[in-house]
């Protein structure tokens, strides 16, 4: 084991590890400070492509300021304390591009982690053979999964799903039994059910026998109920949050202390006032259009929030928002 191994240290605290999953176009470095400040252990980045970064040959070039810069470099960015632990997602399907990505990140971006995408079920990765389609295919995935290990120092982790075609995570964990993986985060649906259904957890605990390494369970979990389900039925060491937390990151927290948060309306707008000030510190300009997507989230089930969100789609910036805010408390 490499000893920079952090999913082993926090296996050792006998408590649940909880992991901020990967989620493309929301898990960036506002919110997934956010999300630590509520007690998320693990942090993963948006996925990003390991292609993008084999092609890219402005690595290392690249003059300082904001416009300047490669756009899947800046998608890896992140704050090394205020981000603890940090894990890059890569997506991709040949060994040589995940080898040149795992490479550069290592020496420049330096997260803690670094994690292949195995799961995707969206038209355009799956084309390229990417995600769950890369799941499929037993010889190249192992031959990514040891691209990587041969490039980087940092504990290498993989993203399953329950079963890709007629691939099951068993037979797909059993051909890399003898690799150095860290950890694998089970989604327990299978690629036909996509986004929906439950997700197996019994699955998820015989998965166990054939994996050393750290396990976390994923997918439906939206509530503390449905965490400790899960956490129950699958043995798992930790669990991999998604849609649950967003609009109500506090589940972190709720799943931490095992006790159900209700926060108030004025402190979800103060956490919303709080997310945008970090976003548009972070992103400038355009910031609040990439926030529009959580402001809906945060306000979902509030009482007469349908007028609410038709605004909050539109929102340019913090004044606004703040104004807005102001509207409905009226
Ligand atoms: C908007 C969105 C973006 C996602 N992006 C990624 C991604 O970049 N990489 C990945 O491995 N999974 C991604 N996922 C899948 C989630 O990590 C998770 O496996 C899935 O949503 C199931 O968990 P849930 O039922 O708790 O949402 C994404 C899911 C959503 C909803």
């Amino acid at each position: 084991m490499r000893d920079n191994n952090f999913w082993k240290k926090l296996k050792a605290s006998g408590k649940p590890i909880l992991a901020l999953a990967p989620m493309a176009g929301f898990t960036d470095s506002a919110f997934r400070r956010i999300c630590k400040g509520y007690g998320a252990d693990v942090l993963y980045s948006e996925m990003v492509s390991a292609t993008a970064l084999y092609y890219s040959d402005r690595i290392g070039t690249q003059k300082k300021g904001k416009n300047s810069k490669n756009p899947t470099i800046e998608l890896m960015d992140f704050k090394k304390r205020a981000e603890k632990y940090y894990v890059v997602q890569l997506f991709g399907s040949k060994p040589e591009h995940f080898a040149a990505a795992a490479k550069l990140i290592t020496a420049k971006i330096k997260p803690d982690g670094i994690d292949i995408n195995f799961g995707c079920p969206v038209s355009k990765i799956i084309k390229q053979g990417a995600g769950a389609d890369l799941m499929k295919n037993l010889a190249q995935s192992r031959a990514v999964i040891e691209a990587v290990l041969a490039e980087t120092n940092l504990p290498v982790s993989i993203k399953i799903r329950a079963k890709s075609g007629e691939m099951g995570a068993i037979e797909f964990l059993k051909n890399i039994s003898d690799l150095n993986i860290a950890a694998v985060m089970i989604h327990g649906r299978t690629l036909s059910q996509g986004f929906a259904g439950k997700p197996d957890f019994k699955l998820i605990k015989e998965v166990r026998k054939y994996f050393p390494g750290v396990v976390i369970a994923n997918g439906g979990i939206i509530d503390l109920a449905s965490a400790q389900e899960a956490l129950k039925e699958s043995g798992a060491d930790g669990l991999g949050l998604a849609r649950g937390i967003l609009g109500r990151p506090w589940l972190f927290k709720e799943i931490k202390k095992n006790k159900q948060l209700d926060l108030k309306i004025s402190q979800i707008f103060k956490l919303i006032i709080s997310h945008a000030t970090r976003v548009s510190k972070i992103k400038g300009k355009n910031a609040m259009i990439e926030l529009r997507k959580h402001l809906v989230w945060y306000v979902q089930g509030l009482e007469g929030a349908s007028k609410m969100r038709e605004k909050l789609v539109t929102v340019n910036n913090l004044q606004e928002l703040k104004k807005i805010i102001k509207e409905y408390k009226k």
